[in-house]
Parts: structure tokens; C-alpha cells; sequence
């Protein structure tokens, strides 16, 4: 028996974590055993490697750091919460998996692609989400939503062309795994997010 696992994924302040929550009441209520998590965390050891991947510092985080710091957070929640709950037959969803780090870490960062890949292999093996939903949001909207809500982390104190690159990467990832990705236009209201949120938790649901 396997579970079915969910992603969400979005540049800043798409939106993301309060229709994470809408999808999981849903999918609740319709009698699956949901479990709510996110990266970088999930699991207390996973949840400190992010804090010290997103607390501001006077020390400059190497790139590599940053990189093995994100596999190493993942590799604990796939180990700890993500495969058990999907063996047990549970339904996982997760706000921000491995597109993130293609996303942040190789497009917005620059990092070597060869070594994302072989940290993907090394560390999420065939443990692949069966949909991601990509929130969409433009780049000024996003940044504008993610500013009012709190102090900026250290990978946000970014400018805009690094959201950009990140925005596109997404759409690009999303383009090429039509299957698997459901594109969102996060932009408007959250009503209407969840109105296009709709037909795709059904289709979840024809899921055998
Ligand atoms: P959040 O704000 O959606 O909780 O995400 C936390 C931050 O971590 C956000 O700035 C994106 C960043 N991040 C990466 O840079 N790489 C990753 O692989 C993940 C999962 C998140």
C-alpha cells in the first residue's frame, strides 16, 4: 500500500500554507488520514537545520552549505515522517519539496545543476510527489504579500531578479512535467484560488 503525496510549491507570499490547510480539511473530509507538513522541517531535527538555514547572520553561509543543509533537512523528514506515513497508506502534503531547491538553490543561487541532481538521486530516490500544485503569483504581488507579513528570512533578503529566476524556474519545471504539475494563478483572491482549487481535489479523490 502506498499513500499519495502532494506538493505545494511558490515563489514568496503565494499564498501557499493557507490553502495547504483548505486542501487538507477537504481531503479530510472526504475520509483520507492527511498529514501536514513543509521544508525545509517536518521533524524536530529537520525543523533546526531551518532555522539555521533562515536566520539572518553575520556569518555568510557558503552555497554548498546551503545546498547540503537543505538535502540533509530533507533526508530526515523522508526518513522520519514523509516514507512512513505514505507506507502506512496516509496522504502527505507538504509545503515545498525538491522544486524548491531546483527552484532557490539552482536557478535563483546559480548552484551546480550535476550536484542538485545527485543530491535528488542520493536523497529523494523515487520518493516523488504524484502532484505538485504551483502557485503562481507575479513577483512585485508576492514579494508585496510576503513583506506585510513579517521580518524577511535570509534567503528572502533577496532582490527581485532572484525571485524572477525562481518564478521562472518553477513554470519552466512545470511545463516540462505537465503530468505531474497543476499550475495556480495565486494572484487573485483566495476564494477564487480555492474555486480553481476544486476540480483538482476531485480529481485527487478518482485517485485508486
Ligand atoms: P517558506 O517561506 O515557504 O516556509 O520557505 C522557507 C524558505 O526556504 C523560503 O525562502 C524558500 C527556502 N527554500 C529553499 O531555498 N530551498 C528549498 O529546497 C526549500 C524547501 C526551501
Amino acid at each position: 500500500m502506498r499513500g499519495r503525496f502532494i506538493t505545494l510549491e511558490g515563489g514568496e507570499g503565494a499564498g501557499k500554507s493557507s490553502n495547504r490547510d483548505w486542501v487538507a480539511t477537504r481531503l479530510r473530509e472526504a475520509g483520507k488520514t492527511v498529514l501536514v507538513t513543509r521544508e525545509p522541517g517536518g521533524t524536530p531535527l529537520a525543523e533546526s537545520i531551518r532555522n539555521v538555514l533562515l536566520a539572518p547572520s553575520d556569518e555568510k553561509m557558503a552555497d554548498d552549505t546551503e545546498l547540503l543543509l537543505v538535502f540533509a533537512a530533507r533526508a530526515q523528514h523522508l526518513a522520519d515522517k514523509i516514507r512512513p506515513a505514505l507506507e502506512r497508506g496516509d496522504w502527505v502534503l507538504s509545503d515545498r519539496f525538491v522544486d524548491a531547491t531546483w527552484a532557490y538553490q539552482g536557478a535563483g543561487r546559480g548552484l551546480n545543476r550535476d550536484a542538485i541532481a545527485r543530491l535528488e538521486q542520493l536523497v529523494v530516490r523515487d520518493t516523488r510527489p504524484d502532484m505538485t500544485l504551483l502557485f503562481d503569483v507575479p513577483v512585485e504581488v508576492g514579494m508585496a504579500r510576503a513583506g506585510k507579513r513579517a521580518a524577511l528570512d535570509r534567503i528572502e533578503q533577496k532582490d527581485s531578479a532572484f525571485f524572477e529566476r525562481i518564478r521562472q524556474c518553477y513554470l519552466e519545471r512545470a511545463g516540462n512535467e505537465p503530468d505531474r504539475f497543476r499550475v495556480l494563478d495565486a494572484s487573485c483572491d483566495l476564494e477564487q484560488v480555492r474555486t480553481r482549487l476544486q476540480p483538482l481535489l476531485e480529481e485527487m479523490l478518482t485517485w485508486k
